[in-house]
Formats: structure tokens, sequence, C-alpha cells
């Protein structure tokens, strides 16, 4: 990524390596540590950052809630994989795989109080608004998850169904991230309005690419690949599959998602998106969000420099491999 980038994702690493967490419980504080020195992009903090630089106001004013909003995606990570029973993250184990699901929990739980000290570092005047863009966010982000696990098991999953379940899951958060930098920037409601548009749309072209990723990415990206197909999740993919094809299409697709021999069945389902050319159309889904994100970017006031950056961040995850 671009200077610009790594400059403000340097200034967030530093901080959250010098971040007081005790010894003990080594089993409670040591697998916070593991996670969060443990690298990741830092694209919601840096959000969170040039959310409070669009209005002209030093990034530094923001640092304590970008660490925050950092230390929050860690949490959910850290449940998420739990969750989808994932071994692997950012090329390491997954913390409930190097100690246990308990440990899991309760760091995460932990996790989320620290998270909610950083926030509260605020001046009284931001105070208010920033807990409640937070609260609303991590309630968005539980109904997301719960719905992605619904979707799991359940049997019809439309596809604006499955985009507003990831618009929860994954585009709040990101959204969130960025606002909560702009209120403490001075922006007004019109603005943050602009900025939850703008956000939720990168935030979806996100989450599709993280699908797409997950079963046509190569060991950059950190995660077992077709980790979602042998858990069985509903994905872009899935459902973009089961929207396109024939009742025997169909069929054959929900058999292949069915097959108990994993490899077999990753195999089966990749067979069968390439035949129905899903990759392309997650492609184009992708730029397609990606695209309307920029035309509302194009649209919003605040510091042009900041701007072009924004518009870059968006490049830059449109084609990211990690
Ligand atoms: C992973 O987010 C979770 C999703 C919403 C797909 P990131 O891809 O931002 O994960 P890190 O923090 O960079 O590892
Ligand atoms: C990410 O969904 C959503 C949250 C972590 C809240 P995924 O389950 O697709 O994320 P990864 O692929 O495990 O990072
Ligand atoms: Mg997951
Ligand atoms: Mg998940
Ligand atoms: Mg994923």
């Amino acid at each position: 990524m671009n200077d610009w980038f790594e400059e403000r994702r340097q200034a967030v690493e530093k901080e959250l390596a010098t971040l007081a967490i005790p010894g003990q419980p080594a089993r409670l504080y040591d697998p916070i540590r593991y996670t969060l020195v443990l690298g990741g992009k830092r694209i919601r903090p840096v959000l969170t950052l040039l959310g409070c630089e669009l209005y002209g106001i030093p990034y530094a004013k923001a640092m304590p809630q970008a660490l925050a909003i950092e230390i929050f995606h860690n949490f959910t990570l850290v449940h998420d994989d739990v969750m989808d029973s994932a071994d692997v993250r950012r090329g390491m184990s997954t913390v409930h795989k190097k100690w246990d699901p308990h440990v899991a929990l309760l760091s995460g739980d932990a996790m989320l109080i620290i998270a909610c000290q950083q926030l509260f570092r605020a001046g009284n005047e931001h105070l208010q608004p920033i807990s409640s863009i937070f609260m609303q966010t991590a309630l968005g982000v539980c109904e997301g998850q719960q719905l992605d696990m619904d979707f799991a098991v359940g049997e019809d999953v439309s596809l604006t169904d499955y985009l507003d379940m990831i618009r929860l899951k994954t585009a709040v958060l990101l959204s969130g991230a960025m606002q909560i930098g702009a209120v403490i920037g001075g922006a007004g409601s019109g603005q943050l309005e602009a900025i939850r548009s703008f956000t939720e749309n990168m935030g979806i072209a996100f989450q599709v690419r993280d699908d797409y990723l997950d079963a046509f990415g190569n060991a950059d990206f950190g995660k077992h690949i077709g980790g979602d197909i042998r858990e069985g999740k509903r994905t872009w993919l899935t459902v973009k599959a089961l929207e396109m094809a024939d009742q025997h299409t169909k069929e054959r697709l929900a058999a292949a998602y069915a097959n108990a021999d994993l490899n077999l069945r990753v195999q089966q389902v990749l067979e069968m998106y390439n035949a129905l050319d899903i990759r392309t159309l997650a492609e184009e889904a992708v730029n397609g969000y990606s695209a309307k994100a920029v035309h509302v970017l194009e649209t919003m006031d605040g510091d042009q420099k900041v701007k072009t950056w924004l518009r870059e961040l968006v490049d830059f995850l449109m084609g990211r491999t990690v």
C-alpha cells in the first residue's frame, strides 16, 4: 500500500504494541497479546484516522478510538473463528486451536472491554455520539453473525438477504470505524450519512472479495483456503450459484456441499463455481459495489487529499489478495 497508509498503519501498530495489557492470568491475556500483534491489514483503524483527518483534524486525536475499533475487530475474529471452526488466521493458529474454546470466549470478552476503555478516552463533547455509534455498530455485527450462522443451515437465502447479512456482519464495522473518526473530526449528521453510504458499499465489496478469496485465494490470504466450503458456509458465491443454476445443477451443488469427504467437497463445489463462471460474477460484484462507494465519495465534502487516499483505499481493497 501507499506511503500515507503505511505511516498510519505503523502509528497504529506502535500503539497496539505498547498497550498496557496485564501479565496474569496468562491464559486470559496471552491470547490477547498474541492476537493483537499478529498483523492484520489495520484497515478499520486507518479508516477511523482518515475520518478525523477528512475534516482537517490531525489523526493523533482519533488514535484511542482507532485502537478501540481494531481491538473490537480482533475480538470479533477470535469469536468468529470458534463459530466457523477455523484453524488458521493471518497464517497462524487461531486462539481456540492454540489454547481452547473457553480461552477464546473469555479473552474475546476481555478484548471487548479493553476496546471500550480505549473508546472512552475521548473529550466529553464526543463521548455520547461515539458511544452511541459504537454500540449500534457492535449490535449490528452480532445480528450479522447470527444471520450468517442461520444462513449456513437454512434452506433458501436470496442474494438480497445475503447482502443484508454481510452489510451487518462486515460493512457496519467499517462504517462505525470511519464515522467515529469523523465525529472527532467535527462532522455533522449529513456528513455522517454520506460516510455511512460510502463505507457500507465499500464493506459489501470487501466481504464479497473475502468470500472470493476464501475459495480462490492463495497462501497469502492467511486463512485455510476452502474453509467456507468445508464448513458448509453460505457465501456470495454459493448464493449466486444457487440463484443462477437450473434444478439439476442446484441438486448437484447441494449434493457436493453435503459430501462428507471434505477435500472432495471443496473440489466439487469449485468445479460447479467454475462451470457457472461465478468467479467473474464475483469480481463484477466487487467492482460494482466499489464503484458505488467511489460515486458517493465524489459527492462528499472534506479535505481533497484525504478523499484521494480513500479512493486509493477502495482500489486496494478491490484487488486485495490478503
Ligand atoms: C476479516 O477482516 C474479517 C472480515 C470481515 C472478512 P480483515 O480481512 O480486515 O482481517 P485482518 O484484520 O486484515 O486480518
Ligand atoms: C467476517 O466473516 C465477519 C466477522 C468476523 C464479524 P468471515 O467469517 O467471512 O471472516 P473470516 O473469513 O473468518 O475472516
Ligand atoms: Mg470466519
Ligand atoms: Mg464467520
Ligand atoms: Mg470469510
